[in-house]
C-alpha cells in the first residue's frame, strides 16, 4: 500500500526518494551565492529529509559532477522503483545522454521532478532549453531551496493519486 502523505503509520515503511543534483551544486553557499543563495549542499540535505519526513518520505541528497554517474543513479531508480527529484544543473542544457535515461524513471511510471533553484528562463540564452523537461514529470524553477519542498510535495502527490 502507498503511503499516505504525513499520515503513515510507524509500522508502513516511508517511499524512499532519491534527491539528485549535478554539477557545481557541491559548492552552493561558495557559488555564486547571488544565484544560487548562501547555504549549502548539507544544508540542503537536512533540509529535504526534514520535509521528507513530513510527506512520509525517506529521501537521500546525492550530488555528482560526473554524468556517467548521475546517469546510474536514472537506471538504479528505474531498476529500484524509486521516485525522483533532480536538479541537473548544467547537464539540463545539452545531456542527451542523461534525457535519455530520465526519460527510463518517467517511462516506467516513476515521478521525476526537475528543479533549478533560480530560473533559468530570465537567465542567458542557452539556460532557457532544457533537455529533460521534455520527459520530466514536471519542473520547478526559480523557487531557491524551496523548490525542492515543492517537488517532494508533488512526488507524495502523485504517489497517492496512483495509489487511488
Ligand atoms: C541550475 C541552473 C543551471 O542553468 C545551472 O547550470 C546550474 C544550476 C539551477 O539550479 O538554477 O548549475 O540548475
Amino acid at each position: 500500500m502507498m503511503n499516505e502523505g504525513s499520515h503513515y503509520s510507524q509500522s508502513q515503511k516511508p517511499t524512499k526518494v532519491v534527491v539528485v543534483n549535478g554539477p557545481n551544486l557541491g559548492r552552493l553557499g561558495v557559488r555564486e551565492p547571488d544565484v544560487y543563495g548562501h547555504q549549502d549542499l548539507a544544508t540542503l540535505r537536512l533540509d529535504c529529509q526534514d520535509w521528507g519526513r513530513e510527506l512520509g518520505l525517506q529521501v537521500e541528497v546525492r550530488q555528482s559532477d560526473d554524468e556517467g554517474e548521475v546517469i546510474s543513479w536514472m537506471h538504479e531508480a528505474v531498476d529500484q522503483g524509486t521516485p525522483i527529484v533532480m536538479n541537473p544543473a548544467a547537464f539540463t542544457h545539452y545531456s542527451y545522454g542523461l534525457a535519455d535515461a530520465a526519460a527510463q524513471v518517467t517511462s516506467a511510471g516513476l515521478p521525476l521532478l526537475e528543479v533549478h533553484i533560480s530560473n533559468p528562463a530570465s537567465r542567458e540564452a542557452f539556460r532557457r532549453h532544457s533537455v529533460i523537461s521534455p520527459v520530466a514529470t514536471g519542473t520547478i524553477t526559480g523557487m531557491g531551496f524551496y523548490g525542492y519542498k515543492l517537488a517532494l510535495e508533488s512526488v507524495a502527490h502523485t504517489l497517492r493519486e496512483s495509489a487511488d
